[in-house]
C-alpha cells in the first residue's frame, strides 16, 4: 500500500438497502484509521469502462446511513469482459490501464454474484480486488448472509401482514409474488414471518393439486382465507418458471409472472376469489433496517481493514455469526440455494403450513440437537 492508500469504490448490479452504509462504512474506516482517498466510480463498472469516476471525501459518506439506493449508481449490465456499449467486445485491458492512471491500490465493489464473478476475472488480470456481498436473495455462495435481505424480508412481511386483513374480510386467496431469482429464501422467511397458509420455493417443484387441497380443507373448516406466498423462481412439477425478456450483468434471466400463472392454474378449482400481489422492485427500496445497516457496516469496516492489511481476490463473510472472507474463486459463478433440510423449512412444516409438495418433508437429526435457525 502507498503511504498515502487510493482505493476505488463501486457498486455493481441490483441496487438494495444498505449499499450507502457499506460506502459510508468502507470510505470512512480508510480515511479515518489510515488517511486514504476514496474514488468512487458511478453506475458500477460503467464507471470504470466509461471512466467516470470522483472522489469521495469524508463530508460525501457522512449523513447516508439510512438512505436507500446507491449514491454511486450501479448498472446490472455493464461487465468489462463482454461489454454491451461495444458490442460485447472484451475493454478489460482498458480498465486495468484507468485503474492504473488513477494511481489506486485497490478497489472495492459491493454486489451480488454477478459482481463477484467480474470482480475475480478483474483480480486475475492484475487488478487488486475485494469484495462485499449485497443482495436482498440471499443467494451469495460463502456467506450466511447477505446486507439487504433483512431488509427485503420486512417488507414483504409487511405486505403479507396486510394482505392478511384484506383477504379476510373478503374470503379470498390472495397469492404474494416475491423476489429471490432461483433462491427462495425471501419467500421462505416473509412466508413464515407473515404466517403464510403455503410457501412456494423454486427448490421444491409445487403440486396444484395440493395447494388445491389446503385451499378447499380451510373453505371447508370454516378459515375462508388462503396466504400463499410464491418466490418468482417457483414452478409448478413438469411445468417452467415463468420468465421475462432481458438478462442482467452475469447473463442471468428476468423471472416474473408465477403468481398469475397460479392464480389461473387455482381459478375454477376453488370456491373462493383470487386476487394476486407482485411485490417486485418495492422490496428493494427505501431505508434498510437495523439490522441491514449493522451488518453492513459491519461487512464495510472488515472490508476497509483487509484492504489495509494488502490482501485481495477476497469477498467478505458471515459465517457462524463470525465475519471472515472466502476467495473470489470459490464464489464467482456459484450461487446457494435454500437447502432442503433447512430447519426454517422445518418450522414452517412443523407449525402446518404447506410447500405445496404432498410427500415433502424434512428431516432432521434428534429433536434435542442444537441447529441453526436457517
Ligand atoms: O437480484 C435482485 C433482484 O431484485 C432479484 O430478486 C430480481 O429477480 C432481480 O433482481 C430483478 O432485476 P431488475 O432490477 O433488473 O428487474
Amino acid at each position: 500500500m502507498s503511504s498515502v492508500p487510493r482505493v476505488g469504490l463501486l457498486t455493481g448490479g441490483g441496487d438494495c438497502p444498505g449499499l450507502n452504509a457499506v460506502i459510508r462504512a468502507v470510505s470512512k474506516s480508510l480515511i479515518l484509521q489510515h488517511n486514504a482517498q476514496i474514488v468512487g466510480f458511478e453506475d458500477g463498472f460503467e464507471g470504470l469502462i466509461k471512466q467516470k469516476s470522483r472522489r469521495l471525501e469524508y463530508k460525501d459518506v457522512s449523513g447516508i446511513l439510512t438512505l436507500g439506493g446507491t449514491i454511486l449508481g450501479t448498472s446490472n449490465t455493464a461487465n468489462p469482459f463482454r461489454y454491451y456499449g461495444r458490442g460485447g467486445a472484451d475493454v478489460s485491458r482498458s480498465v486495468l490501464q484507468y485503474y492504473h492512471e488513477l494511481g489506486l491500490d485497490a478497489l472495492v465493489a459491493i454486489g451480488g454474484d454477478g459482481t463477484m464473478s467480474i470482480l475475480h476475472q478483474l483480480q486475475e488480470i492484475g487488478l487488486r480486488c475485494i469484495g462485499v456481498p449485497k443482495t436482498i436473495d440471499n443467494d451469495l455462495m460463502g456467506t450466511d448472509r447477505t446486507f439487504g435481505f433483512d431488509t427485503a424480508v420486512a417488507i414483504a412481511t409487511e405486505a403479507i401482514d396486510r394482505l392478511h386483513t384484506t383477504a379476510q374480510s373478503h374470503s379470498r386467496v390472495m397469492i404474494i409474488e416475491t423476489m429471490g431469482r432461483h433462491a427462495g429464501w425471501i419467500a421462505l422467511y416473509a412466508g413464515v414471518a407473515g404466517g403464510a397458509d403455503v410457501i412456494l420455493l423454486p427448490e421444491i417443484e409445487y403440486e396444484i393439486d395440493e395447494i388445491v387441497r389446503v385451499c378447499r380443507k380451510r373453505e371447508i373448516g370454516g378459515q375462508h382465507f388462503t396466504i400463499i406466498t410464491v418466490a418468482e423462481g417457483a414452478r409448478p412439477a413438469g411445468g417452467d418458471t415463468a420468465m421475462r425478456e432481458g438478462t442482467d450483468i452475469g447473463g442471468n434471466k428476468r423471472y416474473g409472472g408465477i403468481g398469475h400463472q397460479l392464480e389461473d392454474q387455482l381459478r375454477g378449482r376453488i370456491r373462493s376469489q383470487l386476487r394476486t400481489s407482485i411485490l417486485g422492485h418495492i422490496q428493494r427500496g427505501g431505508t434498510p433496517t437495523a439490522f441491514d445497516r449493522n451488518l453492513a457496516t459491519a461487512f464495510g469496516s472488515y472490508a476497509a481493514a483487509m484492504v489495509a492489511s494488502g490482501q485481495s481476490g477476497r469477498m467478505v463473510t458471515l459465517h457462524n455469526n463470525q465475519l471472515g472472507s472466502i476467495a473470489l474463486a470459490d464464489v464467482a459463478n456459484k450461487t446457494r440455494t435454500v437447502p432442503l433440510d433447512s430447519p426454517m423449512l422445518a418450522a414452517a412444516l412443523s407449525v402446518g403450513t404447506s410447500v405445496g409438495a404432498k410427500d415433502f418433508d424434512v428431516r432432521l437429526p434428534g429433536d434435542t440437537n442444537t441447529r441453526p435457525i436457517s
